[in-house]
């Protein structure tokens, strides 16, 4: 993997850390200076170059290995990984691995072995027998609305589960979300999509990073953008902070303005 962006300077460190993984994770670390208990969410995201999120009704096609080490190391940084349900029914989510590579770096972190998962909901039509709700590292949380089915939240609870309310209706609110989940203690928070779900949190003003894999393939067809939602207006401004590349394929790092 190669640094493109920004150039390396006089005394910086050579492309070659990237290629282990806890020097992608340096090139990935959740920024330090922010207050304690202040949430930070980020998002990590491929799409192809005519700018799909998906192919064959999937994102791994769009993917390379070098993705897959982004996306791990993403997920090994965090304490809790946000995910649509759509993305948890269509792509069979399993509980994040607990990888030894990350274990000291976690404990030192202050985190479980491994990050949470919380799947987004309304009717939590899940299959709450599956590896997700029964065999987690740590308990998988369900996030969902105060108006969601008593029998559904009852099964998810049965499973669990831990359940955190973070909307009035059935749906969730994206900011109360993040501020639930930092009052649970889960700062270092990280956004797997799907599309609309992400677009939600976008227009919320509640993204402060997108870690976007730019995919050199061409798909055509009608899947949609990363975000597929409610608009973000205005338009909000993001600044790159980092490209590296592999085998064609761009990581590019952006933050809020
Ligand atoms: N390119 C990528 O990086 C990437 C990443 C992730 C996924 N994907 C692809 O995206 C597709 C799935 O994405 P999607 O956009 O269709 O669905 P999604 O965002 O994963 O999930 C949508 C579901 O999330 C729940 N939801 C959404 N907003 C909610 C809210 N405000 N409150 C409560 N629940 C809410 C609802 O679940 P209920 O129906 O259960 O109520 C809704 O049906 C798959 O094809 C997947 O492969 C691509």
């Amino acid at each position: 993997m190669q640094r493109l962006f920004p150039r390396p300077g006089p005394g910086a460190t050579d492309d070659s850390a990237l290629d282990d993984p806890l020097g992608l994770a340096d090139a990935y670390a959740y920024p330090a200076d922010r207050a304690a208990g202040t949430p930070y969410l980020r998002a990590n995201m491929v799409g192809s170059l005519d700018g799909a999120a998906r192919a064959e009704g999937r994102s791994a096609p769009l993917s390379s290995p070098a993705d897959m080490r982004v996306f791990g190391t993403l997920r090994a940084l965090a304490d809790l990984i946000l995910v649509g349900a759509e993305t948890v029914r269509q792509e069979g989510y399993r509980p994040a691995k607990v990888r030894a590579a990350f274990a000291a770096r976690r404990a030192a972190a202050g985190q479980p072995p491994a990050a949470a998962i919380a799947v987004v909901s309304r009717r939590l039509d899940l299959d709450f027998s599956a590896p997700l709700f029964t065999a987690p590292a740590v308990p998988t949380l369900v996030l969902t609305g105060a108006g969601a089915p008593d029998g559904a939240l009852a099964a998810a609870r049965a499973a669990g589960a831990r359940v955190v309310v973070a909307g009035e209706g059935d749906a969730v609110d994206p900011a109360r979300a993040v501020r639930e989940l930092a009052a649970l203690g889960f700062t270092r928070l990280l956004h797997e999509g799907g599309p609309r779900l992400l677009a939600q949190f976008a227009a919320a003003d509640v993204l402060d990073e997108l870690c976007l894999t730019l995919s050199p393939l061409l798909t055509g067809g009608e899947a949609p953008r990363i975000m597929n939602g409610p608009a973000v207006a205005p338009p909000s401004r993001f600044t790159p902070l980092s490209i590296l590349e592999e085998d064609g394929f761009l990581f590019t790092r952006y933050v809020r303005c």
